[in-house]
């Protein structure tokens, strides 16, 4: 028997042998269509080639693509587990001609592969043509030799394939496979065309038009090829089987299922092991591709999967989480061919195993509340929408999940009445709302989230993509599009903008199309926490509702925010273990420019505390360890380490950040829930350094810091300085601390000398002006009197009292001048002050110098005026105070 992964081998290398480039799978979400959910079909990612706007360095192509239908425009969701072809899943075989061979190659290759290198009969197969392709036709007689009775006209849409609405589009050509006359059904175009004997396996698109609009079709810019093959189809066909759940993928896959839940894979649960199997594949390639569950998006489509996959699971009797055991059996069938699959199966089972995990706490009680709803209905009843919602919002059923629990008993769903409950609950939701306060503005946001549910956020994994404008906002008002010279808000249905949240600053880029139209985005805010709002500058061009845009993150300054995000986690930690436990997060802000964390803790670090901080944080960059990121219940993440931030409210799953290698070999040196964006290895912070350790209020500190380049620009700043000191220093920087202090010293003891030689003046030396150098007698009482130049004023009243002991019984003035200006002290001793008040004769004193006032206590007052040429002539008042001489008129 023929391997699916021999088949998938053996077109891609027939192909390439045939000069095509063999290009590997793109991912499952589209990179270049934002109005596709996912990729959906082989030529999805070569779409701009076909038109024109993009070139590659190769004219053909061949390629095995992933492909989803489920929500969106293809959904085969509700089919899968019940009929032989359906798959949410699926791989499309393909080969592509940009504007290289057209009809007769392309045929002529196809042909030959099936019927010459794989040996299929030619009676057994029958093609169709568009009924007016005539070309196709003949050469279908010239190449294959088929009998007019096996190449049939088809006039409807099956033979005019187009991607959807708008993209490239083209007549088409289809081979089938007549599985035997055993099975019931007729060949295409006739009555009977539905049943399963003739089975479509290939499909040759003539690519020749592109569909600009409705009205619109143009002609593509070369006539091109895109045909696609069902991978599983043709596996059936060449391993001689009808069904594709019978090829040796599904049966490797159905066995395990059989095996884990011990139930027959072929009786009356076989529905289950299909469903099963095929949302396996979906759910861990999704994965694998970055979807991860949510409640929204491409992440609901993925939540319906899996919970579909885990009812039917539950219905195997399953009693504990099914679905991520079988991950191995996925990877041992797919993981060759796909090594995405194989890097990513830790998280594909810890994904699978906590939606099981945390379904499977409602999933009982939603039944029972299904059986007790259903309990008195007949085959062809309606399940009423309320009940359809409360299973929704309160136990976790996918509307699609409850229609498909009641598929057995022929049971259908009130679609209306469930839209209606939804919609009942959100105008709830939107009453309740305290926002912003500002009602206008919240009303426009809630009216854009209820029309088109959140912003899909792309940027985790990268920095652009496209996007279809959803609204532009502008002056508080939806519009429907702006031009050169406007300020707007857009919001889009995705984005890899990352709206400020969480402390982290929203994202800066540009905006633009192909006609255009080009805007710079200054920031991005997250209204009502779901939608991505870019304020935006429109400098060139038009945009409107609708439109599809090419969104591009300015990726020099996410990276800078990245690591400044990166870094405060393991700042976190490492103050945490530095200082310890008691260390909890305060408030942070992650800027391009700079971080700032902001923590409790009682006093201010140690110029060693922060230094071994900064050391721990660099030791774990330069470790360079990846960064994970994980998804958990809030409790699993406490559980599991993650520090909690109290007050933050999480939705029901949160993203768990690990860096760096803990204490132990399986534990993470940082654990912390957090939305942010950030490095994917921790050596990409490459440096950091903490700026700056204050107080923000009693028991809260903060620290601010920076990483990368801005750290090396601020350390060669530090490095400009202190050159700039050794040279006036005219030392080597090395030099400089040595040289700092001893020129300190050198002050301190020239400042110690001056004092005392001013002292030693001031206590009699020579040069002092005086009246006289020793005491003299005036009226009977000893006196000194001196004027000292340049004293400091503090110093007198110590000088004062010096020369008060020395008389033992008298009065003494003393006048420091400083830049013309006089200080005076007078002092009298105890035995004096009876009869001559110190603050009578300062004031005497001060009014000669030109001053007011003057005070202290009658042993001691001091005082001061601007004249300090008068400062002998004061010591002259105070002296014809005491009765000695006449006062100077
Ligand atoms: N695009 C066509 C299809 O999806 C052929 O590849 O069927």
């Amino acid at each position: 028997m023929t391997s699916t992964n021999d088949i998938r081998r053996s077109f891609l290398d027939y192909f390439g042998s045939e000069g095509h480039r063999v290009v590997p799978s793109a991912p499952l979400v589209p990179h270049n269509d934002p109005t596709l959910m996912f990729t959906n079909a082989g030529m999805v990612p070569f779409k701009n080639v076909f038109t024109g706007l993009e070139t590659r360095p190769y004219s053909t192509a061949t390629s095995s693509q992933k492909c989803v239908r489920a929500g969106g425009k293809h959904n085969d969701l509700d089919n899968v587990g019940y009929t032989a072809r359906h798959h949410t899943f699926f791989e499309m075989l393909g080969n592509f001609s940009f504007g290289d061979y057209f009809k007769e190659r392309a045929i002529g290759l196809a042909w030959n592969l099936i019927t010459r290198e794989w040996g299929i009969s030619a009676d057994r197969l029958t093609v169709t043509v568009y009924h007016t392709d005539d070309e196709a036709y003949d050469l279908w007689r010239k190449i294959a030799g088929l009998p007019e009775s096996r190449i049939i006209r088809i006039p409807t849409s099956d033979n005019f394939w187009a991607m959807g609405d708008t993209g490239p589009c083209g007549p088409c050509s289809e081979i089938f496979f007549d599985h035997g006359d055993h099975i019931p059904g007729g060949p295409p175009g006739s009555p009977d065309e539905d049943g399963d004997r003739f089975v479509e396996i290939w499909n040759l698109v003539f690519m020749q038009y592109e569909q600009v609009d409705k009205e619109t079709r143009v002609d593509l810019p070369k006539p091109s090829i895109d045909t696609g093959m069902g991978l599983e189809r043709i596996a059936a066909v060449l391993q001689g089987v009808h069904d594709n759940y019978d090829t040796d993928t599904f049966k490797a896959l159905i066995a395990a299922s059989g095996e884990l839940t011990r139930s027959d894979t072929a009786g009356p649960m076989k529905a289950s092991h299909r469903v099963i199997a095929d949302h396996l594949r979906a759910s861990g390639f999704l994965v694998a591709d970055g979807v991860l569950p949510a409640n929204e998006g491409r992440g609901y489509v993925l939540r319906r999967i899996m919970r579909r996959a885990m009812r039917h699971a539950h219905l195997l009797g399953a009693s504990e989480p099914l679905m991520y055991r079988l991950v191995p059996a996925l990877v041992a069938e797919m993981g060759v061919a796909y090594p995405e699959l194989v890097r990513a199966q830790p998280l594909i089972e810890e994904t699978l195993k906590l939606e099981e995990t945390r379904f499977r706490q409602t999933l009982a009680n939603g039944l029972r509340l299904l059986d007790e709803a259903t309990g008195a209905m007949k085959p062809g009843d309606t399940l009423p929408g309320a009940v359809a919602f409360k299973l929704y919002d309160t136990f976790g059923f996918p509307y699609d999940l409850t229609e498909d629990a009641l598929r057995a008993q022929d049971l259908a769903v009130d679609r209306a009445g469930f839209d209606e409950a939804m919609a009942e609950q959100k105008r709830k939701a939107r009453e309740a709302w305290k926002g912003s306060g500002e009602k206008a503005s919240d009303e426009i946001w809630f009216d854009i989230a209820e029309e088109f549910g959140s912003t899909e956020f792309t940027g985790y994994v990268s920095h652009e993509g496209e996007g279809q404008v959803l609204a532009i906002v502008k002056d508080g008002a939806r519009i429907d599009s702006a031009s050169a010279g406007d300020a707007v808000t857009i919001v889009t249905n995705q984005t890899p903008f990352y709206g400020e949240s969480g402390g982290q600053a929203g994202d800066a880029g540009t905006i633009d199309n192909d006609a255009g139209f080009h805007a710079v985005v200054g920031d991005t805010s997250k209204p009502l926490g779901r939608l991505q709002a870019h304020q935006a500058r429109i400098e060139s061009g038009t945009v409107k509702v609708g439109d599809a845009v090419h969104l591009s993150v300015d990726v020099e300054r996410r990276s800078r925010l990245r690591a400044n995000h990166s870094a405060t986690h393991l700042l976190h930690a490492a103050l945490r273990n530095r200082l310890g436990g008691h260390v909890t997060q305060k408030g942070s802000l992650v800027a391009a420019d700079r971080l700032r964390f902001d923590f409790s803790h009682p006093k201010a670090m140690s110029p060693a505390e922060i230094a071994a901080v900064e050391a721990d944080v660099n030791a774990h960059i330069r470790a360079n360890d990846d960064v994970t990121t994980r998804l958990m219940t809030p409790d699993e993440a406490i559980a599991a380490g993650a520090m909690a931030l109290f007050g933050e409210k999480y939705g029901e799953e949160v993203r768990v950040l690990s860096m760096g290698q803990g204490g132990d070999a399986d534990s993470s040196y940082s654990v912390e829930l957090c939305g942010g964006t950030h490095v994917s290895a921790l050596g990409d912070i490459a440096l950091f350094k903490i700026v700056s350790e204050s107080a923000v209020s009693s028991g809260v500190r903060r620290i601010e810091a920076l990483t990368g380049e801005a750290a090396r620009q601020w350390l060669t700043q530090r490095e400009d300085r202190l050159k700039e000191a050794a040279a006036a220093l005219k030392a080597s920087p090395e030099e400089v601390p040595q040289r700092v202090a001893s020129l300190i010293e050198d002050r301190r003891r020239l400042e110690r000398e001056l004092a005392e030689a001013r002292k030693a003046l001031a206590l009699g030396g020579g040069g002092a002006k005086s009246e006289a150098a020793g005491p003299e007698h005036v009226n009977g009482i000893a006196f000194i009197g001196q004027v000292i130049e340049g004293l400091d004023p503090k110093g007198l009243r110590g000088l004062v009292d010096d020369a008060k002991k020395r008389l033992g019984s008298g009065v003494a003035v003393l006048v420091a001048v400083n830049d013309g200006r006089a200080s005076v002290a007078v002092g009298v001793t105890p035995d004096l002050v009876a009869s001559h008040d110190a603050v009578a004769l300062v004031k005497r004193a001060v009014a000669t110098l030109g001053g007011q006032g003057g005070g202290g206590r009658p042993d001691m007052a001091q005082g001061g005026g601007p004249d300090g040429g008068q400062a002998l002539a004061a010591i002259q008042d105070v002296k014809a105070a005491l009765g000695g001489v006449p006062a100077e008129a």
